[in-house]
């Protein structure tokens, strides 16, 4: 049987050409318009990449109309209902769960790059006190390639293992010493002993001169938060350490731009742009104004943890944490209880409002993960690391998938020009 194509006409030259069609194992199939440009004198233009496959991929899927997530393959409930943010890196590296020897050896792996260089540690100093920690993932993490270029010869399988290893390690490291820096307190060293997520909230919450005691509820929320976070396939920031790499930068340096992209509200600041939004309305009197606003279209306010991309049903990772931060904040009587009211009341507004409901808008992951974050009382500034803590994980993932795959070409998007057309340099008079 002949390869499905797309056959294109040109109305303005006439021109037709055949296009084929390129079928994944779910999903839409992708029309491949490489050759449209020799063919038909002509681009694609999409700015948003809202209907532009990148690349192709066997790490994630996602079916926005029916709200799955997979990660090669395994539904994102069961991972988290019965897997670890260690295991779920394993997976997204490697394709595959691993057996009990192979976690065994990928975690000493991990657990023997924990520690950062003290030379990089020095760096810190030259920051602001008061610098925001995400400024300071974007630097720190950048200057890791500083630090250790013995593993940055990208086309080496073994140089790329190692960075792997290296970034997924000390991510938790570095961001912990970004919040230690920020109040001034001393860094913690890694303790080896404790599991990943345990070691993350020791060197974030202890200090050297009193003894720390782990809370497990926190340490069950943040795996679960890690695990949801983890990968989601060609977005914002993981497009980024793909372009950025794609030159053949070191991953070092295309994670730290993947970090920069990440900040912005639209993408995983939005968990902190959450927090902002709840102090901001107040009082749960006060949401109908604030939903009046979102939805004025001379208003460029949006809910912030409202919206998303591709899932235009509930994202199966908020419907997740919802459950987690529901039970959560029922169990705590905390000072922030007010907030949570005011969020679990937009909520239900939102959720029964027709603006909402015919753009297909519901809470996404960062809605309830910043209310989460703060109920475990992790610092508002702190959120949005912790995001890139999890997604390094995909970020690596990715970055590997890309350096094996041949089709692999520098990324240079085109653009239609709407500039002057050409014309001469003006001669004053002398
Ligand atoms: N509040 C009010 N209206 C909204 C919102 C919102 N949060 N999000 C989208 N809309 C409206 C938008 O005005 C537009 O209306 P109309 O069709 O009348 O012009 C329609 O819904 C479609 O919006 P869009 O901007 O074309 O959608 P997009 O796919 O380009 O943007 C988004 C997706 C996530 C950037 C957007 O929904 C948004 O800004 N949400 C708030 C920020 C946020 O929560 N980001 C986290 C995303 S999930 C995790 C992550 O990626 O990190």
């Amino acid at each position: 049987m002949a390869e499905p194509t797309v056959t294109v006409t040109n109305n303005e030259t006439g021109k037709t050409g055949e296009l084929p069609l390129i079928k994944g194992t779910m999903g839409p199939p992708g029309i491949d318009i490489r050759k449209l440009g020799s063919q038909m004198g002509a681009f694609t233009y999409d700015p948003g990449f809202m209907s532009t496959a990148s690349c192709r991929s066997a790490i994630t899927y996602i079916d926005g109309e029916a709200g799955v997530l997979l990660y090669r393959g395994y539904p994102i409930e069961q991972l988290a209902e019965h897997s670890n943010f260690l295991e779920v890196s394993y997976l997204l590296l490697y394709g595959e769960l691993p057996n009990e020897q192979e976690m065994e050896d990928f975690n000493s792996i991990i657990l023997s790059h924990t520690m950062i260089h003290e030379g990089l540690r020095r760096f810190y100093t030259g920051f602001r006190h008061d610098a925001h920690p995400m400024a300071i993932m974007v630097g720190v993490v950048g200057a890791l390639s500083a630090f250790y270029h013995d593993s940055t010869d990208v086309a080496d399988p073994v140089h790329r293992a190692i960075s792997a290893h290296r970034l997924i390690a000390k991510m938790p490291t570095i961001a912990a010493d970004s919040y230690k820096y920020s109040i001034g307190q001393p860094f913690m060293y890694p303790q080896n002993s404790l599991g990943y997520v345990e070691n993350f909230l020791r060197m974030m919450f202890a200090i050297p001169s009193t003894p720390f005691e782990i809370n497990p509820i926190a340490v069950q929320a943040l795996e679960l938060i890690f695990i949801l976070h983890a990968d989601h396939e060609q977005n914002a920031s993981t497009s980024t350490v793909r372009l950025a790499s794609s030159s053949g930068a070191n991953p070092f340096a295309s994670v730290a731009a993947g970090i920069a992209c990440l900040w912005g509200p639209a993408h995983g600041g939005a968990n902190e742009a959450v927090i902002h939004m709840l102090e901001e309305i107040e009082d749960p009197k006060q949401i109908a104004k604030f939903v009046a606003r979102a939805k004025d279209k001379n208003d460029s306010y949006r809910l912030m943890g409202f919206g998303h991309r591709i899932y235009k049903n509930y994202d199966p990772r908020a419907k997740i944490i919802r459950q987690m931060c529901h039970s959560l904040l029922r169990e705590q009587g905390s000072e922030n209880q007010p907030l949570f009211e005011i969020a679990m009341e937009l909520e239900r507004i939102a959720l029964e409002d027709d603006y909402f409901q015919a753009r297909k808008l519901y809470p996404n992951v960062d809605f309830y993960s910043g209310i989460i974050l703060r109920a475990l009382g992790i610092p508002l500034n702190m959120f949005t690391v912790i995001f890139a803590i999890a997604r390094t994980a995909g970020w690596i993932a990715q970055w590997m998938e890309m350096m094996e795959d041949e089709e692999q070409r520098i990324g240079r998007p085109r653009q239609v020009y709407i500039g002057e057309a050409k014309r001469d340099y003006p001669r004053r008079q002398e």
